[in-house]
């Protein structure tokens, strides 16, 4: 073969750029949904994030019978429910227990020890964690052992952990604190007797006394928020990266404004706050402290 005719049976640099696509999927359809990812949720979709808005969104334009980007947008505009499948479907919910440990080595620390210790053996202590952008519940729940490892007769305290996140999905998986025997893997040793067997063929579930703990709820961090009381730690790992600057650093400031002095903020590993909040001070490796 000549190297022209070789060079002709090649796809064309263009042609290459163009996936060929199931559903038409243009410039202003991609414009349009980022624009409410981020009006909606605050989620930055970024151009290279244009393949992978195609491919989840499809899923759900198969689900829904519609035959194009445009059809869907027409009936994002008139069914404002469906705002919902839209998150659920962009939302990235990577996590899995145990993630960044040391985290859970500074909350067994000073949280959960240091409460223990405050309360020297009496109860009617008081204690709460929020796991803000909680996904499918490996967070809260690893939140929840490495509390109720170290808090004797837990019953005897008030201690409530709140496991949000905007995807309706994810939260409503997390309750039923069910996973693939495979994720006990991630969880030290002195953890796993808090997990029993699951329904499903090689599942695993958490223990009542541990689900318990837990009260998981749909909640758009964007939205105003529904509680009054005050945190002794907050968790918003990896949710914050999604966000722009000018998001992230006004939900700093919330985080800090919902956090008892001296509570601690734990972000993700890759996440760092530029020009951090007034009120918050870092005393760790992503870890940040409500000065008092
Ligand atoms: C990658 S997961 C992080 C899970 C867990 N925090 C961890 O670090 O393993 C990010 C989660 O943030 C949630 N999220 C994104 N935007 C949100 C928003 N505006 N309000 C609440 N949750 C949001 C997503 O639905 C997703 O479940």
């Amino acid at each position: 073969m000549s190297l022209r005719t070789a060079a002709a049976a090649l796809p064309s640099r263009n042609a290459a750029a163009v996936p060929v696509r199931e559903f038409a999927f243009s410039d202003l359809d991609f414009r349009t949904l980022a624009q409410l990812a981020y009006d909606h949720a605050g989620i930055v979709l970024s151009e290279s994030k244009r393949n992978l808005v195609y491919s989840r969104l499809s899923r759900r334009l198969r689900g829904l019978g519609l035959s194009s980007f445009q059809a869907y947008r027409e009936y994002l505009a008139d069914n404002t429910v469906e705002i919902e499948g839209f998150i659920n479907s962009i939302s990235t919910n990577h996590t899995k227990f145990f993630r960044e440990s040391h985290h859970f080595d500074h909350l067994r620390q000073h949280v959960a020890l240091g409460f223990a210790k405050s309360m020297a053996g009496r109860g009617g202590g008081r204690l709460r964690v929020w796991s803000a952008g909680c996904s499918s519940g490996e967070e809260p729940y690893t939140i929840a052992v490495v509390i109720k490892r170290d808090i004797a007769e837990i019953r005897r305290h008030d201690v409530r952990i709140l496991a949000t996140d905007i995807d309706t999905e994810v939260v409503g998986r997390a309750a039923r604190g069910e996973f693939a025997e495979g994720a006990l893997a991630d969880i030290p040793a002195p953890y796993r007797g808090y997990f029993d067997s699951g329904s499903a063929r090689q599942s695993v579930v958490a223990r009542d006394d541990i689900r318990s703990l837990i009260t998981f709820k749909p909640l758009n961090l964007m939205k105003p928020w529904p509680f009054s009381g005050l945190f002794d730690a907050i968790f918003c790992r990896n949710v914050m990266i999604y966000f722009d600057h000018a998001t992230k650093m006004a939900l700093v400031d919330r985080f800090a404004q919902q956090l008892k002095p001296g509570g601690w903020l734990y972000i993700g590993h890759s996440e760092t706050l530029t020009g951090e909040s007034r009120m918050l001070e870092l005393v760790g490796r992503t870890i940040y402290r409500r000065k008092t």
